[in-house]
């Protein structure tokens, strides 16, 4: 059985989850809109693997027995400003995610659950990756400046993602 405060912070953390993949499917909509159809289906995928994380997350609680607690979820932004600045609030928003995940993962240690702290070392280990491909977007865009086709070259490179 799961504590009410880990319960309550794992539901939590749901609802972050799914902000994410809220704010990239805006993001998603935006690139498309301004006619970057790359970026725009590579942060729909990425959308996607957000709502996985949070789907993971529910069914962890489930599983222990909790209850699931879907909350509200804020309206993602709508502009963006350039494609380098939707990728800098990509890892500005990572960088965010992974400090929430650290704090999930110390209370898993002051409540002493052992479950909730193996689970949540994926979580751990992913944003190590969520943040060095989001880290690695920005350093190309920063690199292209102001060439477009440069950066319609990585638009289509990074329209590739499947997964
Ligand atoms: Fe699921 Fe990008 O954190």
């Amino acid at each position: 059985m799961i504590s009410q405060n880990m319960q309550n912070a794992l539901n939590a953390h749901v609802q972050a989850e799914m902000y994410s993949s809220y704010l990239y499917q805006a993001m998603s909509a935006w690139c498309t809109s301004q006619n970057y159809a790359g970026f725009g289906r590579w942060l729909r995928v990425q959308a996607a693997e957000e709502h996985a994380h949070a789907l993971k997350l529910l069914d962890f609680v489930l599983d222990r027995g909790g209850k699931a607690e879907l909350k509200a979820i804020d309206a993602p932004p709508a502009e963006f400003g350039t494609i380098v600045q939707v990728f800098e609030a990509v890892l500005k928003h990572e960088v965010h995610v992974t400090q929430m995940v650290h704090e999930l993962f110390a209370k898993s240690r002051t409540e002493k659950d052992l479950a909730s702290e193996t689970f949540l070392q994926w979580f751990v280990a992913e944003q190590v990756q969520e943040e060095a491909t989001a880290s690695e977007i920005v350093g190309k865009l920063r690199m292209v400046g102001d060439r477009p086709g440069a950066a319609l070259y990585l638009d289509k490179e990074y329209g590739k993602r499947q997964g």
